[in-house]
């Protein structure tokens, strides 16, 4: 392993400090990088607020350590091979029986507990987890090591770039949106994930008949989620009487949920299936 020299590291209660890095050097010098698409793709409304968080030394230790081998940057550089990226040969000296079977994408996993808990269930899936959370994404893979998870992937980045770049059509068996940022005000609602583009983006990455599952704690965004789905010719409501599902039992408590209940929330699940054929796109000039 190639040493590396962080700048003076102070701990103050279990977080890392590092305070005289030098301008401009990374993090995680085999970390995640910041802002990995960079300027590469302009994409003013983003539905995340970048923010720079500490890092506590367990977290830190993980990137370093796991980083390399379980991570992946969202660069929009390169067209991702699912198989490939979840392959025997990617987690070697793993206790994997067989590689996953299929794949899913969770976008926005947090702090990931939810991730792990969701991977320990059902081995036969692995699971495409994004975030642009440094700390989140440290601490899922201690807990994927800690818990011997061979089929979690960690994705650092925007979601829209990975769908839009490197995800191959139908290459996703289901899509996992849990508890998003609401963006509440209404000058900030152009923010919010969950919208009809995004769904004209996803739709095509989803196997026909694999299912979004959205949930959301905040009732103003599952009214504004439920309207958006239904609307799009890509989707199909799960649900018969065109409404919420109940939540799946698969679906883990999650920490922003276990937020939203202390405050006397109430959360829905929303399920749609991607629909046999995609409605036709326009023809964008920008992609020949
Ligand atoms: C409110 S938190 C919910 C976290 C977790 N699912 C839970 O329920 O505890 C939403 C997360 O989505 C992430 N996020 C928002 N937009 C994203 C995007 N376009 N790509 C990747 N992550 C995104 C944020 O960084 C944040 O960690």
């Amino acid at each position: 392993m190639p040493s590396y020299k962080l700048g003076r590291v102070t701990k103050i209660g279990g977080t890392v400090s590092e305070n005289s890095r030098p301008k401009g050097t990374p993090r995680f010098p085999e970390g995640p990088a910041p802002d990995p698409a960079g300027s590469r793709f302009e994409r003013r409304i983003r539905s995340f607020q970048p923010r720079r968080s500490r890092v506590t030394t367990a977290q830190g230790d993980a990137l370093r350590r796991l980083w390399p081998q379980w991570g992946l940057d969202i660069d929009g550089k390169e067209v991702l091979d699912l198989g490939e990226l979840f392959g025997p040969e990617a987690a070697p000296g793993t206790e994997a029986a067989a590689a996953p079977t299929r794949v899913v994408l969770e976008i926005g996993f947090g702090m990931g507990e939810a991730t792990a808990q969701m991977a320990a269930a059902d081995p036969d899936t692995g699971i495409l987890a994004v975030d642009v959370h440094t700390p989140g994404q440290g601490n899922l893979l201690g807990l994927a090591e800690r818990n011997g998870l061979s089929n979690i992937r960690v994705a650092n980045g925007d979601a829209i770039i990975l769908l839009r770049e490197m995800l191959t059509p139908e290459s996703l068996d289901g899509v996992r949106v849990y508890f998003p940022d609401p963006w509440p005000k209404a000058r900030h609602h152009k923010r919010r994930l969950i919208q009809a583009e995004f769904l004209t983006l996803l739709a095509p990455c989803l196997r026909p008949g694999a299912v979004l599952h959205c949930a959301t704690d905040w009732e103003p965004y599952a009214e504004h989620m439920l309207e958006v789905l239904s609307a799009h010719p890509d989707f199909e409501n799960t649900q018969e009487d065109g409404g919420y599902a109940p939540r799946p039992d698969f679906r883990p408590l999650t920490r922003f949920e276990g937020q939203g209940l202390d405050k006397g929330h109430v959360v829905h699940d929303l399920l749609f299936r991607r629909a046999a054929t995609l409605a036709e796109r326009p023809e964008d000039p920008s992609h020949p």
